[in-house]
């Protein structure tokens, strides 16, 4: 079906941070599948251990247990603030899986009426009913109504506004700690921490979406790791088996206890292959200096791109943490991202004028040097 604006390029290898197309031209990739690649392409070690479990044991069903899922929850709980884990197949499902979590967890605890969400204007959490619902963008919602209803949008950055919306209805915060799709917004210093007091005290939970900025994307495992607070409830998606289709529901385990047996379910979820991947995933990135690195690559691009904003005006704000950058233009961005296609490099551009890099987090200096040389000549080219 046509539901994507897909460009005309047929990729049909990678490496690292390279892919190639069917011609053979060769591309710098700074979009890494919409941060999912994070370790590159075709890492070695990835693959090597999906392969040696596809010839053991590719699925069971969760009415067993199985190693690599297994040993991929205990890692996943050992580094982060979470007790219990509920593995699905992509973002749009885990969130469905937090609001489900949120709404019973008040059911259980307060009784019935207590389901509403308080969720961010300009978010994103997926294309699945609820998930779609909870997002805080109206043209993604246009011809699908009625939505699930149980939602309170409020402007992101704005403590006051989440604090005016808690009423007797209100059963959790949903928040992506920064806003990707959005336009790769950061929250100032106090909001994540506010939001922690305000649900704190109101009884309510609180959910990250770290389904873009987790698994290393921002030079820490998880984002909210940058601002001194944890969640009650956590998304994971996009990186943590570097392509292969795994989303992760972590929580406290008070929160986790409102799921009950019968309660939740998802056929695929977990299965030992995609989970023997996310484990050499989890390897790698607790690997030592793996984030130094990566917060080392993020300085030296933020200093590039805040030279790139000296020499283009066009270039409105430069903003980002770690791996993910956004550059607000005060015009459209499509013909940028041509450009710099034509010359080998792959970006995206989200609501229409934030050109937003997601490169792998295994880049050399080499390589911001050479995507930043493009992006260069792509700006002269179409903002001369
Ligand atoms: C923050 C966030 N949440 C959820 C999703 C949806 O994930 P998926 O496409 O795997 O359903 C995305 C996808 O871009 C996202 O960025």
């Amino acid at each position: 079906m046509q539901t994507y604006g897909r460009q005309s390029l047929v990729l049909v290898r990678g490496d690292g941070c390279r892919v190639w197309d069917a011609d053979g031209k060769e591309y710098l990739d700074f979009v890494a599948g919409l941060a999912v690649c994070n370790l590159g392409h075709a890492h070695p070690e990835v693959a090597r251990a999906a392969a040696e479990q596809l010839t053991k044991l590719v699925h069971v069903s969760n009415l067993y247990y199985t190693a690599p899922m297994t040993e991929l929850a205990e890692e996943l709980v050992r580094l982060s603030f979470a007790d219990r884990v509920f593995f699905a197949n992509s973002g749009a499902e885990v969130n469905e899986g937090a609001i489900k979590l949120a709404r019973r967890y008040s059911h259980e605890k307060y009784g019935p009426g207590r389901h509403f969400i308080i969720s961010t204007y300009n978010s994103f959490h997926g294309r699945t009913l609820g998930a779609l619902s909870a997002t805080g963008q109206e043209k993604f919602h246009k011809g699908f109504e009625p939505l699930l209803e149980g939602f309170i949008f409020v402007p992101f950055n704005d403590l006051e506004a989440a604090a005016r919306a808690v009423d007797e209805r209100v059963c959790a915060v949903l928040v992506e700690p920064i806003q990707g799709e959005g336009g790769v917004c950061l929250p100032d210093a106090d909001y994540l921490p506010g939001l922690r007091r305000l649900c704190d005290e109101k009884g309510l939970l609180l959910v990250f979406d770290e389904v873009q900025t987790g698994l290393g994307r921002t030079g820490k495992l998880f984002a909210h790791e940058h601002y001194g607070v944890t969640p009650d409830v956590m998304t994971l998606a996009k990186g943590i088996a570097n392509g292969l289709p795994m989303g992760a529901l972590l929580a406290t385990e008070d929160a986790a206890g409102a799921l009950v047996p019968g309660t939740h379910a998802s056929t695929f979820g977990g299965g030992p292959v995609i989970a023997a991947a996310a484990l050499a995933v989890l390897r790698q990135m607790t690997g030592p200096k793996f984030m130094d690195a990566v917060k080392a690559r993020g300085k030296y691009i933020r200093r590039g791109l805040v030279r790139l904003q000296k020499q283009f005006p066009v270039i409105k704000e430069v903003r980002g943490l770690g791996l993910m950058w956004g550059l607000e233009l005060t015009q459209e961005g499509a013909a940028l991202v041509n450009a710099c296609r034509e010359r080998s490099l792959l970006i995206n551009c989200t609501q229409g004028n934030i050109i937003r890099l997601l490169p792998p987090l295994v880049l050399q200096r080499r390589d911001l040097d050479q995507a930043l040389e493009i992006l260069h000549d792509g700006f002269k080219a179409v903002f001369p």
